[in-house]
C-alpha cells in the first residue's frame, strides 16, 4: 500500500484519537501517505480528506472523542453514497482503508470491500465490547471506569439516605459494563439481556439482602436488559416494597466521554499498528484485535456476528459477594 485513509465511524469512544494517532504515525514510519477522513463516512462521500502526518495528532492520545468527528452515515447505506465514497478513493489515490469503530462501521466496511475491492482493515472502537476478535474493544476499559466511579458516588447518597437506586448503564444490547461496573462497586443485582431475569428473582434478592441486614442497595441494569425499562422495574419493586425509597439514575453519554485510560491508550496504540502493518501484508475484510495479549486478525463477517460469552464465573461471583 502507498496511500491509506483512516477514520473513525459510529458511537465515539475514549482512546479513538490514540488509534488514530497510531495509524498516522505508523503509516509515516513506512513511507506510507495518510489521509483523515471527517465524520466517518460521510467524508468520504463529500470528499472531507486531510493529509495527516506525525505532527497532526500531536497531543492527542490522552484526548477524548476524536478529532475527526464520528457519524453514523445513512448515505453510505446506499449504493450511490458508496459509489460516491468509492469515487472519491480512486481519485485520492487511495489503495487501503483503515475504519475505527464498531459492528455498524465494520458491516459498511464489508460491503465497500466487496463492492469495490478496496482494501479494508476495522479497528474494534466502541464502550459496548459487544465484537468478536477481540478480548476488549477500545474504550471499554475508560467506559467501565467511568461508570464504577460514578456509581461510587451513588453508592454515598444510597447509603446515606437508606435508598435502593436503579443504575442504568450503556452498552446496547450487551451486558459487559453492567456485569463489570456492577461486580466492581457490590451491587446487590445486575440485570444483563444475556441473562433471563424476572420480578421474582430480583424481589428475593432484595428479600435476602433485608435478612442480611442491609439497608441501602443498587441494581445495575444494561441498557438493553429485556425484562422492562428501569422505570419499570422500579415501579414494581416500589409496589412490591412500598416501604423502599427508590430512585433512578441513568448514567447515560458521560460513559463515552473523557480522557482513554492507559489500558486503552495501549490497546488503540497495538491495534492502529497493527491495522497499518496488515495492510502492508495485504490482508483485507477483516478487524484487528488483541486476544491473549496477542494481535489477531478476524474477518469482519465473523466479528459481526459472533459474541464474546458473559463470563458466567463473573456473573456467580458477583451474586455470591454481594450479600
Ligand atoms: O454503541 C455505543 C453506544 O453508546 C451504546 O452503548 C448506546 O446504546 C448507543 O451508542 C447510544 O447511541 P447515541 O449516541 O446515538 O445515543
Amino acid at each position: 500500500v502507498k496511500k491509506i485513509a483512516v477514520l473513525t465511524s459510529g458511537g465515539d469512544a475514549p482512546g479513538m484519537n490514540a488509534a488514530l494517532r497510531a495509524v498516522v504515525r505508523t503509516a509515516n514510519h513506512y513511507n506510507i501517505e495518510c489521509f483523515g477522513v471527517r465524520e466517518g463516512y460521510n467524508g468520504l462521500i463529500h470528499d472531507d480528506f486531510t493529509k495527516m502526518g506525525p505532527r497532526s495528532v500531536k497531543n492527542i492520545i490522552g484526548a477524548g472523542g476524536t478529532i475527526l468527528r464520528s457519524a453514523r452515515s445513512l448515505e453510505f447505506k446506499t449504493k450511490e453514497g458508496r459509489q460516491k465514497a468509492y469515487d472519491n478513493c480512486l481519485k485520492h489515490g487511495i489503495d487501503g482503508l483503515v475504519c475505527i469503530g464498531g459492528d455498524g462501521t465494520f458491516t459498511g466496511a464489508k460491503i465497500f470491500n466487496e463492492e469495490f475491492g478496496i482494501k479494508v482493515i476495522g479497528v474494534p472502537g466502541t464502550i459496548d465490547n459487544d465484537i468478536f476478535g477481540t478480548d476488549n474493544t477500545i474504550g471499554y476499559d475508560t467506559a467501565l471506569n467511568t461508570a464504577m466511579e460514578a456509581i461510587d458516588k451513588i453508592r454515598d447518597t444510597a447509603t446515606s439516605h437508606n435508598r435502593v437506586f436503579f443504575v442504568e448503564v450503556m452498552g446496547r444490547d450487551a451486558g459487559f459494563i453492567a456485569l463489570n461496573s456492577g461486580l466492581a462497586t457490590g451491587a446487590v443485582d445486575i440485570l444483563i439481556p444475556e441473562k433471563k431475569d424476572s420480578i421474582e428473582d430480583l424481589f428475593a434478592t432484595f428479600e435476602r439482602a433485608e435478612k442480611a441486614g442491609k439497608s441501602s442497595s443498587i441494581v445495575v441494569v444494561a441498557e438493553g436488559e429485556k425484562l422492562g425499562s428501569i422505570y419499570d422495574l422500579a415501579k414494581a419493586t416500589k409496589a412490591g416494597f412500598p416501604d423502599y425509597d427508590i430512585r433512578v439514575a441513568i448514567l447515560g453519554h458521560i460513559q463515552r466521554g473523557g480522557s482513554p485510560s492507559c489500558a486503552d491508550r495501549v490497546l488503540a496504540s497495538r491495534l492502529g499498528f497493527g491495522a497499518v502493518t496488515g495492510l502492508m501484508e495485504g490482508k483485507t475484510n477483516v478487524m484487528a484485535g488483541l486476544q491473549s495479549n496477542t494481535l489477531v486478525f478476524t474477518p469482519f463477517e465473523e466479528a459481526i456476528k459472533k459474541h464474546n460469552e458473559i463470563n458466567q464465573e463473573l456473573m456467580l461471583l458477583s451474586e455470591i459477594l454481594a450479600i
